[in-house]
């Protein structure tokens, strides 16, 4: 059967086969013109037959249109700062941040069809006003320090390996008490939320609600002791109550895992490869309903098995070097690189000196709508 016509262009106009993958040509050209006729006018009705377009709305396995890509932190860094130099940060645009757009993805700010990431850059003494939206949020520090985001008035250091959470519709700015500019990444569902129309947005005040620089937020002091919860806060919440989750302790739970594969205990989730999830304290389940967040070590030496996910995966290096291959594309990254997975694109990586890759999904997404599917060839 011939192959409908396939329009990943983002035209508006409907898409009208000119295969025949119902067998309806014939020789007859009396009839064939019948058919255009008839085909003519469902565009002008806007109607679109299934029969011109069952592979592109249906297709045997996802056919992501977005494609592997790598974007490298220096260059990402370099805009960054040059963008510092330029753009003042304020009321209107919100942040100074830029987005990594994904080029297979007709010139929209999105790294996936589900996800957002930028790189946000704040100077010395700059405030990004504060606001809220319904899209979830979070931070990841590859370096640097000396900014607080303020959630709900809750003060919250950013240092490097430092992951912090920021729910949707909580009112959150950012200010830079230090003498140096700071740059991290951000990683939303802003792209699912515009697709879906599901978005609000609301400014707050110009000045972060609280100025204080304190070294521990009130959340943390509250939520981070190793499974102890306060009782003044009981039942379940949507997103996590801890605002940020400390690099000293993402640290030492993938150190313990290694050791313990060391001492010959089960601990790595495959040998060399450490890993582990971010997750809310109330319901054991990921930090936000939209976004999944990890973080894996890769040993010297170490290799992963290729993997096909439903969903969209974002991986930032955050030390070492190493081969991320994405079906068939090899990339080679190192600190800070950038790279996505598309849904179902195997993938694997690989290090020669050890790697530690931190990584963002939107797989909660689909497993509350039990779409999401794995599959992992056994042997590979
Ligand atoms: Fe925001």
């Amino acid at each position: 059967m011939p192959t409908p016509t396939t329009d990943h262009s983002g035209s508006p106009g409907p898409t009208v086969a000119v295969s025949d993958p119902m067998n309806t040509v014939t020789d007859s050209p009396e009839q064939q013109a019948k058919l255009d006729e008839m085909y003519a006018q469902m565009k002008k009705l806007d109607l679109i037959p299934l029969w011109t377009q069952r592979a592109d709305l249906m297709p045997d396995v996802p056919d992501p249109v977005a494609t592997a890509q790598k974007w490298d932190w220096q260059q990402l860094i370099e805009v960054a700062r040059r963008a510092g130099d330029l753009v003042p940060v304020g009321r209107g645009g919100e942040r100074r941040a830029i987005a990594l757009a994904n080029s297979a993805l007709h010139g929209n700010a999105f790294i996936a069809p589900t996800l957002w990431a930028a790189i946000q850059y704040l100077g010395p003494g700059e405030t990004a006003p504060e606001h809220r939206h319904s899209q979830n949020a979070f931070r990841f520090v590859i370096e640097g320090e000396g900014v607080w985001t303020v959630v709900n008035g809750d003060p919250v250091a950013m240092r490097r390996g430092d992951f912090l959470v920021t729910a949707g519709w909580n009112f959150h700015g950012h200010h830079n008490d230090s003498g140096k500019p700071m740059a991290w990444l951000d990683g939303l569902d802003i792209p699912f939320q515009q697709q879906m129309d599901t978005a609000f947005f609301e400014e707050g005040t110009e000045r972060v609600t609280d100025e204080s620089t304190p070294e521990t937020s009130r959340g943390e002091r509250l939520w981070c002791h190793p499974g102890l919860r306060p009782l003044a806060f009981p039942g379940t919440q949507t997103s996590s109550p801890i605002p940020c989750y400390r690099w000293e302790h993402t640290d030492a739970a993938l150190t313990e895992q290694l050791a313990l594969e060391d001492d010959g205990y089960s601990g790595t989730v495959s040998p060399g490869h450490a890993a582990i999830r971010f997750t809310n304290p109330t319901t054991g389940g990921d930090v936000m309903t939209t976004l999944r967040a990890e973080f894996h070590r890769l040993r010297a030496g170490a290799s992963t098995t290729a993997i096909h996910e439903v969903g969209n995966r974002v991986f930032q290096v955050f030390e070492g070097s190493g081969t991320v291959l994405v079906e068939n594309e090899e990339f080679t990254v190192s600190t800070g690189d950038v790279i996505n997975v598309p849904s179902w694109k195997p993938w694997s990586v690989r290090t020669d000196g050890g790697m530690d890759i931190f990584s963002f999904s939107d797989a909660p997404i689909f497993e509350a709508l039990h779409l999401y599917r794995t599959y992992q060839q056994e042997g590979i």
